[in-house]
């Protein structure tokens, strides 16, 4: 069974279900910035993409020891590719046009969120849903190098034209519309 010391995820299982539905048992392919215990991985592989053919990608720049051990208890460990490393550089070595859902959730300064938005909506496909983490997330003692919200705001508005943006709370959900 699965093994966890902090849970990031359960409070957007709602918006992964609704958002998401249309890929469930479809041949997909998802790409994480930011596994760490791979909680948000393992249900992606459990409720999205289980259809075989599906793909999953996550990123992280640290290997959490319970990272592999949940990945080897869910359905799609065998779908799953991970890459240690920096989201910056990692993102600049995978396909473009490849990913029908990214999610951001990996470090959360704005210099770098930006960064992660830039470079994955070049990797997502058109119609690909990107989301993005902690939108609302604003702690004054953590955030020296930022909030995601200023990074994604400035997307938004350069991008504007290329998407659609689907749904705004803590998390924010968007549809790359154009290349
Ligand atoms: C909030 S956690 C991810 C939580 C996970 N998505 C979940 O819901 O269970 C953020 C992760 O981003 C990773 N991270 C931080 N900076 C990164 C970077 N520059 N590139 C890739 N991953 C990074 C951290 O190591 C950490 O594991």
């Amino acid at each position: 069974m699965y093994e966890f010391s902090h849970d990031w995820f359960s409070s957007n299982i709602p918006g992964f279900s609704r958002h998401l539905a249309h890929l469930r048992d479809k041949p997909c392919t998802a790409l994480e910035i930011g596994s760490y215990e791979g909680r948000s991985a393992v249900w992606l592989l459990d409720n999205i993409l289980t259809n075989e053919q599906s793909r999953l990608t996550c990123i992280d720049i640290f290997e959490q020891p319970l990272l592999s051990k949940n990945l080897k208890s869910s359905s799609g460990s065998h779908k799953t590719q991970f890459i240690l490393g920096a989201s910056a550089r990692i993102l600049k070595t995978l396909p473009l046009r490849f990913f029908d859902f990214v999610y951001i959730d990996g470090f959360h300064g704005q210099v770098e969120v930006l960064e992660d938005a830039v470079l994955s909506f070049r990797l997502a496909k058109t119609g690909a849903m990107i989301c993005f983490d902690d939108y609302a997330w604003n702690d004054p003692k953590l955030n020296r190098h930022g909030t995601p919200k200023i990074a994604i705001d400035a997307f938004l508005n350069i991008y504007n034209k290329k998407i659609d943006i689907v749904d705004v709370g803590y998390q924010i959900w968007i549809r790359k519309k154009s290349e």
